[in-house]
């Protein structure tokens, strides 16, 4: 039942991801959406009527530059209309100042609930602290608010992306039987996203037994997330980067076996960078993350390996049954997950994720999947998340 929901909103969706032209830093808007924040209200269907009726959330996504964000923010959008709820959907050009002030402006217009993708997890203390004065209740979506008012987190087990990432390096280079030594690059993502360490830890937590045992060489020595991360998982900065280290430590000749990257559009710009700046004649191993429509063209190609898909209809199934418990004052616990007959799998944990030190944060947290040339078509095609186009390369549903 919720699976046929998910599918058909993933043909809803499909205007978004035309709109957005394949992703990357020139992404317009979706129709009706504003690109550059401010807010935009969208009338109610109230399909349902009930506890829904005359109830308004708010959704505030970071930007659509990135081509998921334009994912979730329809994916939302319509599922929240459907159930009945007016919603207000913000998108606020990576910058954490408009986030702000678009959200300021949503508790000014009296929403009931606040589902907020941070920017930046550390900018929202004044709004977030609002919020909590009013008693709006908030559900982190995707990346955890460092602030308490946090009432619940909604996201992907983010560990188990790396875990995944450097998991498909190990195998895919046989670590634990191959001689080596193999040499390996990795980028990470921005510093100011709380999921972009989980991302990196899973994965370096994954390959650090071979790199100490020398069967693995990080031939820059760059190994810190300090030191790999990349501001708003800009395509341009990872690309830069990626040229900078191929001209200081490969122009000799140096074999480059494995790039792991945190995300997509991080590995797009790595990507562009080993096939014009990288002599070696070997493929590399590339990583990313998130199933972009540009990605998945490389994948096909065979210029990037995997990518780890995170099904974000289901992410916004899970926020919608959610926030109609929090709003209707049903518990919001493991219940939630038994009473659902969701189709997919999703974990109740109050462990893992902490708002400040020592308060835990109780999360809903959905298992991400591996996605590579060999299996793009069951994982991606199959479930209607994507269609294959006329040029043979995998595009929105209904694209
Ligand atoms: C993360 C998110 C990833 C990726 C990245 C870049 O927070 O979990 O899926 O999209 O941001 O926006």
């Amino acid at each position: 039942m919720k699976k046929t929901l998910a599918l058909i909103l993933a043909a809803c969706m499909s205007f978004s991801l035309v709109a957005c032209g394949g992703g990357g830093e020139n992404s317009t808007p979706n129709p009706g959406s504003q690109s550059t924040g401010g807010s935009q209200v969208s009338g109610s269907q109230t399909t349902t009527g009930g506890d829904a009726a005359g109830k308004t959330v708010g959704i505030a996504m970071p930007t659509q530059s990135l081509e998921r964000w334009n994912r979730d923010g329809a994916y939302l959008d319509e599922q929240f209309k459907a159930a009945g709820y007016k919603t207000i959907v913000t998108y606020s050009d990576n910058k954490n100042e408009q986030q702000v002030n678009d959200i300021q402006n949503m508790l000014s217009q009296g929403v009931d609930l606040l589902i907020i993708a941070a920017i930046d997890g550390n900018g929202l203390n004044t709004v977030m602290n609002d919020a909590g004065a009013a008693n709006i209740p908030v559900i982190a979506y995707d990346r955890l608010i460092m602030n308490d008012n946090v009432s619940y987190y909604v996201s992907f087990d983010n560990y188990t992306v790396g875990k995944l990432q450097g998991t498909y390096v190990k195998d895919t280079l046989d670590l634990d039987n191959a001689a080596g030594p193999f040499n390996i690059e990795f980028t990470g993502g921005d510093p100011a996203d709380n999921n972009a360490p989980f991302f990196f830890n899973g994965a370096m937590d994954t390959l650090k037994p071979y790199i100490d045992s020398g069967k693995l060489n990080v031939v820059s020595g760059q190994t810190e997330f300090s030191v790999v991360g990349t501001e708003q998982w800009k395509t341009e900065a990872a690309l830069n980067r990626a040229q900078n280290v191929l001209a200081s430590y490969y122009s000799d000749g140096t074999k480059l076996d494995a790039w792991l990257c945190s995300n997509d559009s991080t590995a797009l710009g790595v990507t562009q960078a080993v096939l014009s700046d990288y002599a070696g004649g070997n493929s590399v191993i590339i990583t990313g993350q998130d199933g972009d429509v540009a990605n998945l063209r490389n994948i096909k190609d065979g210029v990037q390996s995997m990518t780890v898909y995170k099904a974000v209809a289901n992410e916004a199934v899970v926020t919608l049954d959610l926030a109609k418990a929090i709003l209707d004052g049903k518990t919001a616990d493991e219940s939630l997950i038994s009473a659902s007959g969701w189709g997919f799998d999703c974990a109740f944990d109050t462990e893992s994720y902490e708002t400040t030190p020592g308060n835990k944060c109780p999360s809903f947290l959905l298992v991400p999947d591996v996605v590579t040339a060999d299996n793009m078509e069951e994982k991606l095609v199959t479930p209607g998340y994507y269609k294959v186009g006329a040029d043979g390369y995998l595009e929105a549903t209904n694209g």
